[in-house]
C-alpha cells in the first residue's frame, strides 16, 4: 500500500487489544505510518516489552516517555489543591491522566512532523472526550482518528482480528473478567462482572486493598503540606508521589480506599465502576482538613463550591479549558496559606483526620477556649447578636406571630 502524503499518526498506545489492533489497522488499512507512545504515568507496567510489542503490530517507531514526575507536578498538585472528587468519590484516575497523554502526542507530533494523532477507546467512554477535547485544545490543526471508535468493533471482532493477522499480544485476550487503568493515583476497574450493579465485586478484583471485612491493624501517619502541596511523611521528605505511595501501601493494608459507585458519564451512561484509591482519597482527606484549619470561612465556603465544579471539568475532558485556568488561579491563590501537618490514622476501611497544627493556624486558642485565658469581647458579641437579629425581630413585630 502506497503511504500517504499525511506523514505518520501518533498514537496513545497502551499496549492492549484495542491499540494493538488499531496500530495495525492505521498502517494496513489506512496506509499510514504509526508512531505508538507509551506514557510511563505509572502504571507499573514493563513499558520498554510493550513498545516491542507495537513494532511487531506495524509500528515505524514506539516512543516511552517517562511522564511519573510530570503527572505528580502538573496534575496531581493541582487535582490535590481543589479536594478533586467527581460526585464526591471518585478521584479523577484517568480523567488526570488523558490530558497528560494528549500533551505528550500532540509534542511528539509536533516533533515528528506529523499530521495526525490517534487514540484506541470505545464510542461509550470518557477517556475518547478527554482526549479529542485536549488535542482539540491543544492544537486544533491536527487530524485525530479514531479507529476502534468509528467502525463500532465490539470486543471479540477484535480479537478474532489479532488472531487473524498474528498479533502478538502477550495472552490478554484470554478470558479477562473486567477492564483496569491503573497509574500514580489509583486504580480503576469496570466491565465484565461488575455491570451489574446489584453484584457485589468479587475479591480478586482488588489488588491494592485488603478486604475491610477481614483487615485489622491500626496505624496513624503525620501528612506535611506546604502550600497545599503534600511533601513529607512523619517528617520525611518524599514528594508527592511518595506520601500517595505510602498511603496506598498503609491505606491498603488495613482496607481503606475502595469505592463501588454509580457514575454518570459524559456521553450520558450510567455506569458502575470500582476504584482502589487509598492513597487519594487519604490525601484529599487531610488536605481538607488543613483547608479548614488556615483558610477564611468565607473562602472554604465558596471554594468548596468551587472544587465541585473543577472535578466536573476535569471528569468532562475540559482540562484545557478557559473555566478551568481560571478556577487555577482561584485554587493557587489559596494554597499559599495551606501548610501544616495532618495526623491521619489509619484503621480496617477508614481513614481519619485525628489532629492537625499550622504555624499560621487560623484556630486561636485564646478567642476558642472556655476556659482562662479568653479573649473573645464578650461585649462585642452582645451588640453583634443584637443587630444580626434585628431583621428577624422587626418581622416579628410588623406580622405578628400567628
Ligand atoms: N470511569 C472512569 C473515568 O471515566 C474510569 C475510566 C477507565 N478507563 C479505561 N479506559 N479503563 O474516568
Amino acid at each position: 500500500m502506497t503511504r500517504s502524503p499525511a506523514g505518520p499518526v501518533v498514537l496513545a498506545y497502551s499496549g492492549g487489544l484495542d491499540t494493538t489492533v488499531t496500530v495495525h489497522r492505521l498502517v494496513h488499512e489506512q496506509g499510514r505510518p504509526v508512531v505508538a507512545l507509551l506514557a510511563d504515568v505509572g502504571q507499573g507496567e514493563d513499558l520498554p516489552a510493550l513498545a516491542e510489542r507495537a513494532l511487531a503490530a506495524g509500528a515505524d517507531d514506539a516512543v516511552v516517555v517517562d511522564a511519573r514526575d510530570r503527572f505528580a507536578a502538573e496534575f496531581l498538585v493541582p487535582a490535590v489543591r481543589a479536594n478533586a472528587l467527581y460526585e464526591g468519590r471518585y478521584p479523577l484516575v484517568s480523567a488526570l491522566s488523558r490530558p497528560l497523554i494528549a500533551q505528550l502526542l500532540v509534542e511528539e507530533a509536533r516533533r515528528r512532523g506529523a499530521s495526525a494523532v490517534a487514540h484506541g477507546c470505545t464510542g461509550k467512554g470518557n477517556d475518547q472526550v478527554r482526549f479529542e477535547v485536549s488535542c482539540g485544545a491543544l492544537a486544533p490543526e491536527l487530524e485525530i482518528l479514531a479507529p476502534v471508535r468509528d467502525s463500532a468493533m465490539s470486543r471479540p471482532e477484535a480479537i478474532s482480528y489479532a488472531d487473524k493477522h498474528g498479533l502478538e499480544l502477550g495472552g490478554i485476550t484470554e478470558a479477562k473478567p473486567w477492564s483496569v487503568d491503573q497509574n500514580l493515583w489509583g486504580r480503576t476497574i469496570e466491565a465484565g462482572v461488575l455491570e451489574d450493579p446489584w453484584l457485589a465485586p468479587p475479591e480478586d478484583a482488588f489488588e491494592w486493598t485488603a478486604s475491610p471485612a477481614t483487615a485489622s491493624g491500626t496505624s496513624e501517619l503525620v501528612v506535611g503540606f506546604e502550600a497545599g502541596v503534600p511533601v513529607t511523611v512523619d517528617g520525611a521528605e518524599v514528594g508527592l508521589a511518595g506520601v500517595v505511595a505510602t498511603l496506598n501501601r498503609a491505606g491498603g493494608q488495613v482496607g481503606f480506599g475502595r469505592v463501588d459507585m454509580l457514575e454518570n458519564r459524559r456521553v450520558g451512561i450510567k455506569s458502575r465502576e470500582v476504584y482502589e484509591v487509598p492513597g487519594a482519597l487519604a490525601v484529599i482527606a487531610a488536605h481538607r482538613d488543613l483547608e479548614d484549619l488556615t483558610l477564611d470561612r468565607d473562602v472554604l465556603h465558596e471554594k468548596a463550591r468551587l472544587d465541585i465544579r473543577y472535578a466536573e471539568l476535569v471528569y468532562d475532558g475540559l482540562w484545557f479549558s478557559p473555566l478551568k485556568s481560571a478556577l487555577d488561579a482561584f485554587v493557587a491563590e489559596t494554597q499559599a496559606a495551606v501548610t501544616g501537618e495532618v495526623r491521619l490514622e489509619l484503621s480496617p476501611g477508614r481513614c481519619q483526620p485525628t489532629g492537625r497544627r499550622a504555624e499560621r493556624a487560623l484556630y486561636r486558642p485564646d478567642l476558642a477556649t472556655y476556659d482562662t485565658g479568653d479573649a473573645f469581647d464578650h461585649d462585642a458579641g452582645r451588640g453583634f447578636v443584637s443587630l444580626w437579629g434585628l431583621p428577624a425581630r422587626t418581622w416579628a413585630r410588623v406580622h405578628g406571630d400567628g
